[in-house]
């Protein structure tokens, strides 16, 4: 059994680089988990499970859950938005099987989290228990700032946003295309909605899992516009988001240097000095501290 008080969720040093998606019908996938190299396990209700087996799912996977051993993996529920007949019983289901966060869909208005926040504040969940939301059509982009803001009126129960991008793509009409050009400012407006009030934010799933070199370009990509980690759909896809998601091995030997530059006694009581030829600040060492707090809770993750 899972012992969820031991794991520390959320430690700055969290880690959130692979967050695969599994249906929750699917039994051999669910199998298949338990040996998969991933930070976190999005178990889907939603799109991914057919209308007439809804039930089904959720039965199945509240006696998953409270069977399997994930190790150290992060387990996260989506439900059925909370407009459709299947909402309540999602939520009732997350409430038993005490995962560490449920996922809200197409979420577009704070008054949805607060929905959430409040069924679990009045049920005996876990105040651990976290509250993820889905970004995926043009009004929850045009209201991520809101929605962001509500997770500090939410209890802070209000954790992470997740990108949708084929449900945006969709309501926006922009065509698929590898560059993603015309998506990213909606993307860039959803980031910055999210770190202005602390949350993590996770990249869309990219559909094309045997495609790995357009996956990891894309990976490369969400990395250097500051996303977390990516929504997986496929095993395939697990090593390329460790990696790009992960400190490259420049940046660990950076982060060293100006960790050891900022102990130096010489430089007590300075907030700006010169490595190099170049200006770094204290700030920088606050940085650097965060990147070697998750190289070691990466290296640390090893045993999972
Ligand atoms: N999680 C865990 N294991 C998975 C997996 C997943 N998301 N997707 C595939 N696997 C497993 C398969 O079960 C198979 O293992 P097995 O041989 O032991 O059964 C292995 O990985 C190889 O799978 P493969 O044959 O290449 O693919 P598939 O045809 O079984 O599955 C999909 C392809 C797309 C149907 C499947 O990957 C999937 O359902 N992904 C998630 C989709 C989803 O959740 N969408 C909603 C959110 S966007
Ligand atoms: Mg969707």
């Amino acid at each position: 059994m899972i012992l969820s008080s031991s794991l520390d969720l959320n430690h700055p040093s969290r880690l959130r680089r692979s967050v695969l998606t599994v249906p929750a019908v699917n039994e051999r996938a669910l199998a298949k988990i338990a040996s998969l190299d991933c930070d976190a396990i999005i178990f889907d209700l939603e799109d991914s499970v057919a209308p007439d087996v809804k039930a089904e799912a959720r039965r199945k996977l509240l006696e998953f859950l409270r069977e399997a051993d994930l190790g150290k993996r992060e387990r996260i529920v989506r439900v059925n938005g909370s407009d459709s007949m299947h909402y309540r019983e999602d939520v009732a289901m997350v409430i038993a099987a005490a995962p560490e966060a449920v996922l809200l869909p197409k979420v577009e208005d704070p008054a949805e989290v607060q929905g959430v926040v409040d069924v679990l504040s009045e049920s005996d969940a876990a105040e651990s228990l976290r509250v993820w939301a889905m970004i995926e059509t043009p009004r929850g982009v045009l209201n991520a700032a809101a929605i962001a803001s509500s997770g500090r009126t939410s209890a802070g129960r209000l954790d992470a946003f997740v990108i949708g991008l084929n449900d945006l793509r969709k309501a926006t009409r922009i065509p698929p295309d590898p560059t993603r050009r015309y998506v990213v400012p909606y993307l860039m407006q959803v980031l910055l909605a999210a770190r202005a009030y602390g949350l993590d934010v996770i990249d869309s799933v990219s559909n094309d899992f045997s495609n790995l070199a357009a996956f990891e370009a894309e990976c490369a990509e969400g990395a250097a516009m500051g996303f977390d980690g990516k929504m997986l759909i496929h095993p395939a896809q697990i090593a390329g988001a460790n990696q790009h998601f992960g400190p490259s091995a420049e940046a660990v030997a950076e982060a060293r240097l100006v960790v050891e530059a900022f102990s130096d006694p010489a430089h007590a009581g300075l907030n700006v000095i010169n490595i190099d030829g170049r200006m770094i600040e204290r700030l920088h060492a606050d940085q650097a501290a965060r990147l070697l707090e998750r190289l070691a809770a990466i290296q640390s993750r090893k045993d999972i």
